[in-house]
């Protein structure tokens, strides 16, 4: 098994609710890894702490509890007290690039930022080095002197992607990267993605609501349920045999269509039942309010996590009952 890139242990944070003394547990004591030259998928419903595990492990919030190591380095600390050196090696590309890169800058000042900070290369090589980075997410050298307001969706998230690649990153967190793109340039951005991890050997930690796309790209998928990871596989295994109820409606609310559509159509999660508010989450097995087998252990016993099959994790009472 490949080496750990990225080992997160009983994560959690929390937010202070508008009501006194009641916090919005939005990461709630969560476990996973990320290894080396793999893509961990992270899936989960609107509000169940995907965005705010990526920032957790990119040190922009700091944890209410638990660690983040990297490369064996404990990296728990938020990225204003991370050396430099550690910045670095983890990367984040987000969801809207409109609101990520500054209209007001040109790709080559946007390149240049993080090559000068992290004194990537020399100052007279800066150029080459911003065209060498265009080149890798295929657009053109030219580009460097274009406001990036003047740039379409698809062409300012490659430079997001570009940005991120410039301090040769181990890791980019990618927070649901095309879900604000047009179909027809999701592809594009994928494909060039998984080029890149290819080509340099990078491991993604990769949040979406599309599990048709993780079954396309995941090395292997997590699934988050309010603020916890309640289901983690390798994707052939997870597919082939989802233990979780809440994995089981997740993939059974993907429509059925023709593949050929279906490969275009990235699909949204859609399930049954509300997902409860984070200030208050039930008792016992987070789920059992939804979940159309919960028992009377359900719903006084919260359950642990536990290896079901090989590398295949699931949090659940009656999982763990029928292995
Ligand atoms: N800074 C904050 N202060 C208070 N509550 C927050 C804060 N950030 C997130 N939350 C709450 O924490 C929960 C998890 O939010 P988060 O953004 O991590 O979810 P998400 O899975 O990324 O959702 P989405 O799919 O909509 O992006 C939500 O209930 C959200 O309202
Ligand atoms: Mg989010």
């Amino acid at each position: 098994m490949a080496e750990d890139v990225v080992v997160v242990h009983n994560l959690q944070k929390y937010f202070p609710a508008h009501k006194k003394n009641l916090f919005v547990r939005a990461v709630d004591g969560i476990d996973f890894t990320v290894r080396k030259n793999e893509v961990v998928g992270l899936v989960g419903e609107s509000g169940s702490g995907k965005s705010t595990t990526a920032y957790l492990v990119m040190g922009l919030y700091e944890p209410t509890a638990g660690t983040i190591s990297f490369q064996g380095q404990d990296i728990s600390l938020s990225a204003k007290k991370r050396a430099l050196t550690l910045k670095k090696e983890i990367q984040i590309v987000f969801q809207d690039p409109g609101t990520s890169l500054n209209p007001q800058r040109t790709v080559g000042q946007i390149l240049g930022m993080p090559l000068r900070v992290h004194k990537v290369v020399p100052e007279k090589d800066l150029e080459e080095k911003i065209a060498l980075l265009l080149d890798m997410v295929g657009l053109p050298e030219d580009y460097i002197y274009k406001y990036s307001r003047t740039l379409g969706g698809g062409e300012r998230q490659l430079v997001a992607i570009a940005r991120a690649l410039a301090t040769d990153p181990s890791l980019i967190v990618l927070d649901e990267p095309t879900s604000a793109l047009d179909v027809s340039v999701q592809a594009k951005i994928i494909g060039t993605l998984m080029r890149l991890r290819e080509q340099l050997g990078m491991s993604y930690l990769f949040i979406t609501h599309d599990m048709s796309l993780m079954r396309n790209i995941a090395d292997r998928i997590a699934i988050m349920y309010l603020g916890k990871i309640v289901e983690m596989a390798p994707a052939r295994d997870f597919f082939q045999r989802p233990l979780h109820p809440y994995t089981q409606m997740l993939l059974s609310s993907i429509p059925v269509v023709l593949k050929a559509e279906q490969e275009l159509k990235p699909q949204r999660i859609r399930s049954q039942g509300e997902i409860p508010s984070p200030v208050h989450i039930p008792p016992g097995c987070r789920f059992h309010t939804r979940c159309p087998q919960a028992g009377p252990i359900c719903l006084q016993e919260e359950p642990e996590m536990m290896e079901a099959f090989p590398d295949h994790r699931v949090c659940c009472h009656l999982c763990h009952k029928a292995n």
